[in-house]
């Protein structure tokens, strides 16, 4: 499935992810900057924060309570904000576009 992420600078790294890996897995693999996962994905850490396009925050599973309380420790929180350890990919979820935030927690 197609996904974008455009980094802080405003570099695309458009990358072809696997469904049923997270958008976190598949920014790690390909250097995408300020993505730094601290914790791979355990749901506690806040450093893989990103900013969901509007196309696509609704098409999202909603998050889960765990998701909820570590985005309080994140930086610059917005209402399209989540953990991109948490969002698994789908083939619908197809141009979804995750733009990283100047600093991660
Ligand atoms: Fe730590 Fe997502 S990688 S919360």
């Amino acid at each position: 499935t197609a996904i974008t992420f455009i980094a802080h600078d405003g570099t695309r790294y458009d990358i072809d992810a696997a469904d049923g890996s997270s958008a976190m897995e598949n920014a790690i693999r390909n250097d995408v900057p300020g993505i730094d996962a601290d914790c791979g994905g355990a749901c506690a850490c806040a450093t893989c924060h990103v900013y969901v396009d509007g196309d696509h925050a609704e098409q999202l599973a909603p998050m889960e309570a765990m998701e909820e309380d570590m985005l309080d420790f994140a930086l610059d929180v917005r209402s399209n904000s989540r953990l991109s350890c948490q969002i698994r990919i789908r083939p619908d979820l197809a141009g979804l576009t995750l733009t990283v935030p100047a600093r991660q927690a």
